[in-house]
């Protein structure tokens, strides 16, 4: 079969593996923000990396930055699959990091991360947990690192989108942890963990990119 003639979705059914649309329909977008606002970094963090999908198509688009995976240890599997179908030089195998109980993982290269991207998390994760995110994140980061998170978010309080709001009615009747943070809240977790708020990236289906610089030296 020429992979070169097929998109992602046939290469997926291909080689069987598991699949998020959502990755495919946000990839390049979320893509177009790394490349600009990740030029000249070259070790990122990537937490909950979910089905590895993303990771597949942003290393090989990245080619300066290792790309280090990470996810609570029931996802490896997946995600190595996918690397395993879609290997890229700069593609590194799952890291287990469950915020629950874990600290952030050294990467495998052995070298300190200078940037940290999270999607489709915040929202899923119970608060406790987005606060301990910030905390690990804000400690490891060195000045200038970068916080990169993709997902949906509330404005003034406010949901953005007659979606957002359905979705966050599931995500709540689903799990009471869960549910869409407002937007000014994590800007004010990341204030209080030496986490600039840098800028917003608008992205399809009413989810924003949010970035964020570590302000202080280690
Ligand atoms: C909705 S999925 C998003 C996956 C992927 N990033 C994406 O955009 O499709 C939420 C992710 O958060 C991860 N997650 C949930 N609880 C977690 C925890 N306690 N620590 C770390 N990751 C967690 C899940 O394993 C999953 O990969």
């Amino acid at each position: 079969m020429n992979k070169g003639s097929l998109g992602n979705t046939d290469l997926r059914v291909a080689a069987n593996l598991p699949f998020s649309q959502a990755c495919e329909n946000n990839k390049q977008p979320i893509l177009n923000v790394l490349q600009r606002e990740l030029e000249n970094y070259t070790q990122i963090l990537e937490v909950g990396s979910g089905t590895g999908q993303h990771s597949v198509y942003f290393a090989p688009n990245l080619p300066g930055l290792q790309w280090q995976t990470s996810d609570v240890t029931d996802n490896h599997q997946v995600i190595q699959a996918w690397h395993n179908a879609y290997p890229a030089p700069n593609l590194q195998a799952p890291l287990a990091f469950n915020l629950r109980i874990d600290s952030i993982p050294k990467a495998n290269t052995g070298k300190s991360y200078d940037a940290v991207f999270t999607a489709n998390t915040l929202h899923i994760i119970a608060w406790p947990l987005v606060e301990r995110l910030f905390e690990l994140v804000g400690a490891a980061l060195p000045l200038d690192g970068k916080l990169i998170v993709y997902g949906p978010f509330n404005e003034n309080g406010h949901y953005t989108s007659v979606s957002n709001q359905q979705f966050d009615l599931s995500l709540r009747q689903r799990d009471a942890g869960s549910g869409i943070r407002n937007k000014e809240d994590i800007i004010a977790l990341a204030k209080k963990n030496q986490l600039a708020f840098r800028e917003t990236y608008a992205m399809p289906a009413n989810n924003q990119i949010l970035v964020f610089q570590k302000i202080t030296a280690n």
